[in-house]
């Protein structure tokens, strides 16, 4: 494997293992996601899906096996290379909270704020115009308490694109909005990439939303990933536990033994 970051997928995962406490979480990954492409990850609850993405950031370490990101390997780069990689990255968490007591801009531009030079005036005109981007324009100035649910989600996604990543990672980005404002950050979500040739990396268990986000949908059972290929594929899959799981009919032991 080279180390170029311009050959090579974006993110290459390759034979990961990880354990807490001697209970087997992750058992041999091996999963790739091209530049500009959209991977989307199913599993059931407690399958692994955030842990599996905390490794791309860097936030658990694998206990066996290697992530590499943009040419780089995570587990090999300094503390320092690791703080820069990780500018590279937007974040769209599940529960990922805004800070109440800051206005909406100061929310978005947080982390231009914190670890860039740009001026205040700077970084509120860049938040002005990623939250045009997502659809909210004119709620600068106001305060999250103030916002819907479904808006304060949106300003979770301007958040997260503010620094033009080069990979998002959205960990279940619809769980707790209604259908109709899942369909708004779904929509979001393709448009940012289209815009953005961002490579993107999310998890849900909302099949409609994979469907319409995903290039190809991975599906990840006791530990491994079972089946990796198109939406299509993946719902008419000839694979009896992907199936189960696409059509809704969840598999009774998913977390392993
Ligand atoms: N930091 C941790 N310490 C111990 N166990 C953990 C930790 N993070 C996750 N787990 C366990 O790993 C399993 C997978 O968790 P997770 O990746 O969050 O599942 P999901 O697929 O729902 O996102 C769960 O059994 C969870 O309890
Ligand atoms: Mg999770």
């Amino acid at each position: 494997m080279t180390s170029d970051a311009s050959s090579g997928p974006a993110i290459l995962i390759e034979d990961l293992y990880k354990q807490f406490e001697g209970h087997e979480v992750l058992r041999g990954i091996d999963l790739h996601v091209d530049h500009g492409e959209s991977l989307v990850i199913i599993g059931g609850s407690g399958a692994g899906k955030s842990v599996l993405m905390k490794h791309i950031i860097g936030l658990l370490t694998p206990d066996r096996g290697e992530v590499t990101v943009l040419g780089k390997s995570i587990g090999k780069v300094k503390q320092r290379e690791l703080y820069e990689l990780r500018k590279s990255f937007g974040k769209l968490f599940q529960g990922a909270a805004l800070f109440d007591s800051l206005p909406i801009w100061e929310n978005v531009g947080f982390s231009l704020l914190e670890h860039t030079r740009m001026r205040r005036s700077e970084v509120r005109r860049a938040a002005s115009e990623t939250l045009r981007q997502v659809g909210l324009p004119n709620v600068e100035d106001r305060y999250p308490a103030e916002l819907s649910v479904g808006q304060r989600k949106r300003v979770g996604l301007a958040r997260a694109i503010v620094n033009k990543p080069r990979i998002l990672l959205c960990d279940e980005p619809t769980t707790g909005l209604d259908p109709i404002m899942g369909d708004v950050i779904d929509n979001l979500i393709v448009r940012m990439r289209k815009q953005l040739g961002v490579t993107t990396f999310t998890i849900t268990h909302d099949m409609k939303s994979a469907s319409k986000i995903a290039d190809r949908i991975a599906m990840l059972y006791k530990g491994k990933i079972i089946q990796v290929d198109t939406p299509e594929v993946i719902l008419r899959s000839e694979n009896d536990i992907v199936r189960n799981f696409v059509q809704g009919k969840r598999p009774s032991a998913e977390k392993g033994e």
